[in-house]
């Protein structure tokens, strides 16, 4: 069984194309390392992240994540098993979107990512990271 982690955080400064880069980089680096893997999305300064792999490492990680000065606030959106990891060949996959793909995606006009994070089930999220 794989731990599975899905939380949301909001960028202090916007990031730019080297900031994500240099973010990447750095996090396939070590979740390689973990045999961690997951996905990354990024709208309008809010992350959306999965991560997935043995439970220690996965919170290990996690922790890291809440005390990154790069964000300054995150929420656990939900935590599972899972028998099959839904990422198994990225040690990090990502995606910049903008809040209108979102909204062609769900069929809706938010205006906001964050509200749209807060009010939207677990599982419509995971959806939404696997097809953006
Ligand atoms: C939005 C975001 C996502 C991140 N994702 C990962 C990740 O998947 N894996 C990882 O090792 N670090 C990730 N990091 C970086 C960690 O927060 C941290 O800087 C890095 O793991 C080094 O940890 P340490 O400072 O405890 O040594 C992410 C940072 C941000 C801002």
């Amino acid at each position: 069984m794989y731990y599975y982690l899905l939380y949301f955080g909001i960028a202090r400064n916007p990031f730019t194309e080297e900031d994500f880069k240099s973010l990447l980089e750095q996090a396939r680096e070590r979740n390689e390392s973990l045999d961690i893997t997951g996905k990354l999305l990024h709208c309008e300064g809010t992350f959306i992240q999965l991560l997935e792999g043995k439970k220690e490492n996965v919170e290990e990680v996690y922790q890291s994540i809440t005390k990154d000065n790069r964000l300054i606030a995150n929420k656990t959106i939900t935590v599972g098993a899972t028998t099959e990891r839904y990422y198994k060949d990225w040690s990090m996959a990502f995606k910049d979107v903008a809040m209108a793909d979102i909204n062609e995606i769900e069929h809706c006009s938010h205006h906001d990512v964050a509200a749209y994070i807060k009010s939207a089930s677990a599982i419509k999220l995971l959806k939404l990271l696997a097809v953006a």
